[in-house]
C-alpha cells in the first residue's frame, strides 16, 4: 500500500477494508481531496490527567472525544495508560497490532504509524498495550525521554482538531511525556472526599515542566465527576473545587451514571451506547463548552 503522511484520512470503512485484507496494522491512507481538518496551529492537545486512580480521566477521555467528534470534529485519543481501558472502551483491541504507544515513546515510531481507526466517524485511536507498563523504567535511560511523545505527535500535526491523551494514574515518566506534548491540561475530579488531595503535587509539576520543557502549558479544565445531586458532599466538593479553580471550572459538571459505567464493556462511548442517557447529554454539553473555548 502506498503510505503517503502528508494526506492522510483514516475513515472507518478503510480500517474494514484493511482488516479484510487480513493487515493487522492501519496506516495513514492517502486521499486526496478529502482531508476535513482545521490548520495546524489550532489542534488542541489534552492531557487528561490526575494522579489519582478511578477518578473518571479514562471514562472523560472517550465520552468527550466521541462528543466532540459527533459535532464533526477529528479526534485522536492516545493510550498512554498499560491498563489500556480507552483503547477497549473504544471497541479496539491494542494486541492486534504490531505496534503501540510503547513504540512511539521508546522506538522512534511516530505516531502517524500507530493510529487506528474506531468504529466510530472522526474518531481514532493510538492503542496501549501491556508492554507500556515497563515503559516508566525503559525510559529512564533514553536520550530525551520527556519529549518523546512531542517528538512523535509532530507527525500527526494537522490532521485533528482535538488530542486527548489518556493518562496513567501517576505523576511519572508517561504523564511528563503527555505534559510536555500538551497544549492543556485537563484535570477531572471525582466529587468524594479528598478529592483536592493530591492537586498541589499536580500544580508543582506542572510548573516544573512549565518551567522546563513546555513554557505555554496550564491546567485550563477542571472536571467534576461522578456528581450526585443528592449527596450534599458532592455539593461541597463542589463548593471547595470552585474556591480553588474558579477560571478553570467547567460548568458542565458529569453525573454519577450506572450507564456511563456499563459502556465500555461493550467496546462503546455513552453516545453511541445510550445516547439519551444523562451521561451522553452530559458529555454533549462538555463538548460544547470545550469547542466554545
Ligand atoms: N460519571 C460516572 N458515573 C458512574 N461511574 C463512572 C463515572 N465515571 C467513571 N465511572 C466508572 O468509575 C470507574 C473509574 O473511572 P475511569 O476508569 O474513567 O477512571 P480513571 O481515572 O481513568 O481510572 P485510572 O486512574 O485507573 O486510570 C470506572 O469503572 C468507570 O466506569
Ligand atoms: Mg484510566
Amino acid at each position: 500500500m502506498n503510505v503517503s503522511r502528508e494526506t492522510l484520512v483514516l475513515d472507518a470503512h478503510v480500517k474494514s477494508e484493511l482488516n479484510g485484507s487480513g493487515s493487522t496494522q492501519c496506516r495513514y491512507v492517502p486521499t486526496v481531496g478529502k482531508r476535513l481538518m482545521a490548520d495546524a496551529s489550532t489542534m488542541r492537545i489534552f492531557a487528561v490527567a490526575n494522579q489519582k486512580g478511578g477518578v473518571g480521566k479514562t471514562t472523560t477521555t472517550i465520552s468527550l472525544g466521541a462528543a466532540l467528534a459527533e459535532q464533526g470534529k477529528r479526534v485522536l485519543v492516545v493510550d498512554l495508560d498499560p491498563q489500556g481501558n480507552a483503547t477497549t472502551g473504544l471497541g479496539v483491541d491494542g494486541r492486534r497490532f504490531e505496534r503501540s504507544v510503547y513504540d512511539v515513546l521508546l522506538n522512534d515510531v511516530p505516531m502517524v504509524d500507530i493510529v487506528e481507526p474506531t468504529g466510530f466517524n472522526n474518531l481514532f485511536v493510538a492503542p496501549a498495550t501491556l508492554d507500556l507498563a515497563g515503559v516508566e523504567q525503559e525510559l529512564t535511560q533514553v536520550i530525551s525521554r520527556e519529549l518523546r511523545l512531542k517528538k512523535a505527535i509532530s507527525s500527526v500535526e494537522g490532521e485533528f482538531d482535538y488530542i486527548f491523551i489518556d493518562c496513567p494514574p501517576s505523576l511519572g515518566l508517561i504523564t511528563i511525556n503527555a505534559f510536555a506534548a500538551a497544549t492543556d491540561i485537563m484535570v477531572p475530579v471525582q466529587t468524594e472526599f479528598y478529592a483536592l488531595e493530591g492537586l498541589t503535587q499536580l500544580q508543582r509539576i506542572v510548573e516544573l515542566v512549565q518551567k522546563n520543557l513546555n513554557p505555554e502549558l496550564k491546567i485550563t479544565k477542571v472536571i467534576l465527576t461522578m456528581y450526585d445531586s443528592r449527596n450534599t458532599l458532592s455539593v461541597d466538593v463542589a463548593k471547595e473545587v470552585r474556591k480553588h479553580f474558579e477560571a478553570e471550572l467547567c460548568k458542565t459538571v458529569i453525573p454519577r451514571t450506572v450507564r456511563l459505567a456499563e459502556a465500555p464493556s461493550f467496546g462503546q462511548p455513552i453516545t453511541v451506547f445510550d445516547p439519551t442517557s444523562k451521561g451522553a447529554k452530559a458529555y454533549r454539553a462538555l463538548a460544547e463548552e470545550i469547542i466554545n473555548g
